[in-house]
């Protein structure tokens, strides 16, 4: 299969194969294209008994600077509805294939959530990582939000979705987005490895536990959002919410009725 902005060596290592985002003079921005081949490419993997993990790297500088910003600079809020270009991450979700993330230089906006949407994280000492969609006047759009806040916490992540700020490679393993820190001209040796020790395994027991990891990981929210969003609605069944709000409008206090 010829592609033109990634590589692909399906057979990197024993078990292994390897993906290289291929677009290094745009510092590996994710226009359409390349995550249409990238999609791609991961389901042709996926569908291959003899993949076991797949590694997912850019270059030394940058495993991928973030959506395509000058593709989308033009578009409108129905183009951008009509395009959904984050249909194709909900395919990259469905991977069963283990997904490591060999990263080194930028790792940002889209980078950022590409990096979060493989299972772990391997980088380089120069690796940095942010959501800095805040200054171009838009937030995170593919996952950011969520996979970022549940692996760093609400504290650091607001303040990277709010101010655009990176993190080092050191911060964002004490903060837990990452596995490990390698020096920069071992973090794809490492990745492999750590690859290969993951394709040695059960690969039917690999891809069912992966699954109940995530399982665990992404349920938690959407139920959680589910279940608030419920019973904000079944409030307004209640006097005590008619009251409430009369009471404001009117300035006044408040009788609740428990009813
Ligand atoms: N989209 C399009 N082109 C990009 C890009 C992006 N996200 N990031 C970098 N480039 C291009 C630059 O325009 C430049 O192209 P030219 O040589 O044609 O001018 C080339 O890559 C090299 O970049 P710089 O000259 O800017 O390199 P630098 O070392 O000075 O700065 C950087 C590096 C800090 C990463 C800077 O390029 C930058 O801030 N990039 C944008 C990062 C960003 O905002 N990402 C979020 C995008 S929105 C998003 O991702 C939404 C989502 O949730 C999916």
């Amino acid at each position: 299969m010829d592609y033109q902005y990634i590589d692909v060596q399906p057979q990197a290592a024993a078990g292994v194969a390897l993906v290289r985002l291929n677009r290094p003079k745009e510092l590996n921005a994710l226009c359409l294209a390349l995550m249409e081949e990238l999609t791609r490419a991961l389901e042709q993997l996926d569908a291959e008994a003899d993949c076991r993990c797949i590694v997912l790297t850019g270059n030394d500088r940058a495993f991928a600077a973030g959506a395509d910003i000058k593709e989308m600079a033009g578009r409108g809020a129905i183009d951008m509805l009509r395009i959904d270009q984050f249909s194709m991450w909900e395919r990259i979700k469905k991977i069963k294939t283990p997904l490591i993330a060999a990263v080194s230089g930028f790792a940002l906006g889209g980078g950022c959530e590409l990096a979060m949407l493989c299972d772990m994280i391997v980088a380089s000492e120069t690796a940095r990582f942010g959501q800095p969609e805040i200054k171009i006047g838009v937030m995170p759009g593919a996952g950011g939000t969520q996979r970022l806040t549940r692996a760093v916490g609400k504290a650091r992540a607001m303040e990277m979705v709010l101010t655009g700020r990176f993190i080092s490679a050191e911060e964002a393993l004490a903060a837990g987005l990452i596995n490990r820190i390698v020096p920069v001209e071992l973090y794809l040796q490492e990745a492999l490895k750590l690859a290969g020790e993951v394709a040695a395994m059960p690969p039917l027991a690999t891809q069912l536990a992966k699954e109940a990891v995530l399982h665990a990981f992404n349920s938690f929210l959407d139920h959680g959002l589910v279940h608030e969003r419920k019973n904000f609605y079944t409030l307004f069944a209640t006097e005590d919410q008619k009251e409430g709000m009369a009471a404001f409008v009117e300035k006044r206090p408040p009788q609740w009725k428990g009813a």
